[in-house]
Formats: C-alpha cells, structure tokens, sequence
C-alpha cells in the first residue's frame, strides 16, 4: 500500500461517513473519508480541529461545507479565505471535482497540514496552498467565488474577499444564523467595495438537519468611483 492510500490510525469517535456523504461526493467518496480521518487523528493531534468535534466532523464539518458547491455555479476557480483545516476549501475540492481550489490561510502550522492533505488525497493538481493572510495576497491572484467560513464577521471579512473576486464574480461566506443581521451591519463597507447584489440562502437543505447559510456578496464593477450603489437588494433565504 503506497503512502497515498494508506489511511493514519487512530480518530476514534468519527463516525461512518453518513449516507449523503456517497451522493455529496459520488466518486470522491473515498478521499472525502480520509479527509474526514485525517481531520480526526492528526488535525485534532496538531489542534486544527477541537477533538469534542470528532463525533460530529461530518455533519457540522465536512458535509456543511460540501455542500456549498450548489452555489458555485460552475465557477473553474474559487479561492477560500482562511481555510484552518480546509473547510470549507478541501470539502469543495471533492464535491466540485471541475474546480481548482487555492487555500489561502496564514498560520504555518496549518499550511503544512493542509499541504500533506492535499498530498495524500491526490489533489495537488488542481488545489494550491498559499500561505498569506487574505489582505497581503499582492501577486494579483483573483478568482470567480471567494468562499471563507469562521474567519470574520462580514464588515471584517468583505474588506479581505472581495479585492480578491473578479468583477462580476462572489464572495460566498458561510455564515450560521447571525447572517442577515451582519448583512445589515457591512451594508456601507460592501457598497464601498463593490459589492452588488447580496443573497442569503441556504445550501444541502436535501441532506443536513441544519442547512448551511451563506451570504453570498456579487461584485460589481467598481470602475473610477470606487463603489456602486446601483442595483442592491438582500434576498433573505432565497432558494436556487
Ligand atoms: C476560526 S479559523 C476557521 C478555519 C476554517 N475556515 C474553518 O471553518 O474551520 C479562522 C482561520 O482564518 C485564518 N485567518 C485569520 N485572519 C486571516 C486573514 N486576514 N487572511 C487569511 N486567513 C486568515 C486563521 O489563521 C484561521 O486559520
């Protein structure tokens, strides 16, 4: 057995992957589950992940995350924010194998996990990992959906993602129920930067107890003035 395939011991408490997990990830289904082991043993080992969250990695992890490439629409590169111990980047990776994925997080401890996960999942020709805070990225790298979770509330976090959207493309940033209330508190910051249209809606309503909200911030073309005020509206909820 190479090193690839060969799974770590331990993470005792991880459930099976439920039965969404196989229609979520279909063929991927195998790397998913690694994932999952390996946020177990070595990411809780490492302190990526708090060991009280391995009974529950799936659900309120892995599955929560994937499941948010029902809004990708198709994007060919999303660029996560923050991504700690690959969530929600990895988990997008597996559910939207057309997609490149670049993890951007700043803490070395993480990026050297993140690049053994990439590794050993097989995924090193279509994820990258940068090791940056989001602010600091100057090499002009931008992508068409810009996702982050758990990194900032959204008045802090839109200032980092959404330099980083390409003009007509969207910041989705994985948010639980304080979404619509941070969406009224950025409502300045995201006009300032661009920000168009801004929807909240919920992701794998089909698999999980507790669907996975995202606020998800279109870009406008900023041009000379800086801002657009033009066509702003917050959709609450709205399904695609
Ligand atoms: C609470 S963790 C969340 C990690 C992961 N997104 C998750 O949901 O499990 C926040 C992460 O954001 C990273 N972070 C904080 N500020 C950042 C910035 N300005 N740019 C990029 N990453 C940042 C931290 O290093 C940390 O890994």
């Amino acid at each position: 057995m190479s090193d690839v395939d060969a799974p770590e011991a331990g993470g005792e408490g991880l459930a099976p992957s439920p039965e969404a997990a196989a229609r979520v990830f279909g063929d991927l289904l195998p790397q998913a589950e690694r994932f999952a082991q390996m946020l177990a043993t070595s990411g809780t080992e490492r302190g990526l992940i708090g060991p009280r969250e391995v009974p529950r990695l799936w659900e309120r992890h892995v599955l929560n995350c994937a499941v948010v490439a029902e809004v990708l629409d198709g994007a060919d590169h999303v660029l996560d924010v923050g991504s700690g111990a690959g969530l929600p980047g990895i988990a997008l990776a597996l559910a939207a194998p057309e997609t490149r994925v670049t993890l951007v997080e700043p803490m070395l401890r993480r990026t050297v996990w993140l690049d053994e996960v990439v590794s050993k999942l097989g995924l090193g020709d279509r994820v990258a990992v940068i090791r940056s805070r989001a602010e600091n990225l100057d090499d002009g790298t931008t992508a068409p959906v810009v996702t982050a979770r758990a990194v900032a509330r959204l008045e802090v976090l839109a200032p980092w993602c959404l330099p980083l959207v390409e003009t007509g493309g969207r910041m989705v940033a994985l948010k639980g129920s304080s979404a619509q209330q941070e969406v009224e508190q950025a409502q300045k910051v995201l006009r300032r930067l661009g920000g168009g249209a801004v929807d909240v809606v919920d992701c794998g309503s089909a698999y999980l107890e507790v669907p996975t909200t995202v606020v998800i911030v279109t870009k406008e073309d900023v041009g000379r003035s800086g801002g657009s005020s033009r066509g702003r509206r917050s959709r609450s909820k709205e399904k695609r």
